[in-house]
């Protein structure tokens, strides 16, 4: 990394720590690693895969991330404790590049209040932890959580003490989205006039979007000299988010004439990356949403159109083809065989072959007999469907409806377990109530329905609907998701992933109560 040209800035990427911390965002070790996989492929410099110490079920995340992705630093987030530091020591053992992510308060409100620590405790706790994590290894980043609040002497003894005992970047983070463009450049130029040796070391941004000024914010602070900024993608994290990925990247590359910075990242990723974790976070991208809204390029006024349709630039300052936004025009149909559809992944950038391409091809056929048009977006969700169905208990193996307007719905379902069928019949509310109770009469579940979030993966009349169901069962949530051209058929599948998941007791890991 020290080769690194003085204008290049590491993208390190929080979507799966920051971003996993939005509120109803969890994924498992699977989910992570699929996540993980495609911001390797994104071209991301180091992953931030999760906070080892707050369960179990994020060490294996973290774990899976660091034996699997090998191009990329992987890091985990460690509070000033020796505990954390042992738990991210054990996720990250089989990593190629382990980074340790050492972080403690710095402002006076918070040492008083939520840590009840003394200023010069801190200062010994960051001592021991960065010297700790810098016996274990040899990339240790330090971080003055809400550094924009805190007195600058203070925070500047808090970073010598940090690079004294070996930390190799330092963070400084707005972690309540509170400071401004202007602020936040003077406090990082005071930080680097208070502690010379700090241009030794990689000086990082992280901010937050409380005030919508998370990417400016994160800009002001390259130009100020920091070489490495924290993102996450959609810019999903605490509260209103985390500074966007494909802003900061964007902004960069749009603007290099003026800023003078590169980064690693393969734009033509940007989209796919952004439904990925859209799809797999359950949060939707706002339409409007800069860089990867589905607005974004779109052009409504007359007089906008006109002018576009003349030359692009009038009103275009990107090409939707640099953040690989192709047309979404037909790539295979019902008729296609298995080369074609590998091909079709190929172009896409996957390689699909084996028991992954089988598994794809018959998914696909089923889809293609019911749909018009396959496109990218279908083969991309069908890929994507695949890698979380390998190990459910539970198959949907025929599912029958009778239902009309005003009158109560009817289900019939018959599942799948091992070698056994079950067959059982619901009533409810509207159809996907219906089937939601006959299913739960089969897998015997006591478990509530959290949350049920449906949308579609492409525009048109039949688009595949992909459907997220949460439940809730002793306090813990289990997660299920999965495509299919009929609404009700993905609810119904993706409620048996979750009925799955409860009955393997495997619960979506959530990170919330260790922060
Ligand atoms: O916002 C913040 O301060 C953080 C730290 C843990 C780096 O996320
Ligand atoms: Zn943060």
């Amino acid at each position: 990394m020290s080769t690194q040209s003085e204008q290049y800035v590491r993208i390190f990427d929080t979507t799966l720590r920051d971003g996993e911390q939005s509120p109803g965002i969890s994924l498992n070790a699977q989910e992570k690693l699929e996540i993980a996989r495609q911001l390797e492929r994104l071209g991301v410099d180091i992953i931030e895969a999760g906070f080892a110490i707050s369960s179990p079920g994020e060490v294996e995340g973290i774990g899976l991330v660091a034996k699997h992705v090998r191009s990329c630093a992987i890091a985990s987030l460690n509070r000033t404790q020796k505990a954390d530091i042992d738990a991210s020591w054990e996720a990250l053992k089989d990593a190629e590049a382990p980074r340790f992510h050492v972080f403690i308060a710095t402002s006076d409100l918070h040492m008083e209040h939520k840590l009840r620590m003394t200023p010069e405790e801190v200062v010994e706790q960051t001592r021991e932890a960065v010297a700790y994590a810098r016996s274990k290894v040899s990339d240790v980043e330090f971080s003055c959580e809400d550094a924009t609040r805190s007195r600058p002497e203070f925070m500047a003894e808090v970073v010598r003490t940090a690079l004294a005992a070996g930390a190799t970047t330092i963070n400084i983070p707005d972690t309540v989205g509170y400071t401004t463009p202007d602020e936040y450049k003077e406090i990082l130029e005071t930080l680097y006039a208070n502690v010379p040796e700090l241009h030794e070391a990689t000086l990082s941004v992280h901010t937050h979007n409380d005030l919508g000024l998370a990417t400016a914010n994160s800009l002001a602070g390259v130009q100020a000299g920091a070489r490495q900024v924290e993102v996450a993608i959609n810019g999903i994290g605490e509260r209103a988010g985390n500074s966007a990925l494909e802003e900061i990247v964007m902004a960069l590359r749009t603007r290099n004439a003026f800023y003078g910075f590169t980064t690693g990242i393969n734009t033509r990723e940007i989209a796919r990356t952004s439904r990925l974790v859209s799809r797999l976070s359950g949060y939707p991208v706002q339409p409007n949403k800069a860089i990867v809204g589905r607005n974004a390029f779109a052009h409504e006024a007359g007089i906008h159109q006109d002018g576009v349709l003349k030359n692009r630039r009038t009103y275009e300052i990107m090409d939707a083809e640099s953040i690989g936004l192709e047309k979404n025009e037909l790539v295979l149909g019902k008729h296609s065989g298995r080369h074609a559809l590998q091909a079709a992944y190929a172009d896409m950038g996957y390689t699909v072959e084996g028991d992954e391409l089988k598994r794809a091809f018959k998914r696909f056929k089923e889809i293609a007999d019911r749909k018009k048009t396959v496109t990218a977006l279908d083969l991309e969700a069908i890929l994507d469907d695949q890698s979380r169905d390998t190990s459910d208990r539970y198959q949907l193996e025929r599912l029958a409806l009778k239902t009309a307007t005003g009158e109560t719905s009817h289900a019939e379902v018959t599942v799948r377990e091992g070698d056994e069928l079950h067959t059982a019949t619901g009533e409810g509310d509207g159809p996907i109530d219906a089937a939601f109770h006959a299913l739960a009469s089969i897998v015997g579940t006591e478990a509530a329905l959290r949350e049920f979030n449906v949308s579609a993966v492409t525009g048109g009349e039949d688009a595949l609907g992909d459907v997220r169901v949460v439940l809730e069962q002793d306090g813990r949530t289990f997660t299920g998701q999965a495509v299919a051209p009929d609404i009700t058929e993905a609810a119904a599948q993706a409620y048996l992933r979750a009925a799955s998941l409860a009955a393997a007791g495997i619960p979506t890991p959530t990170i919330r109560e260790t922060i």
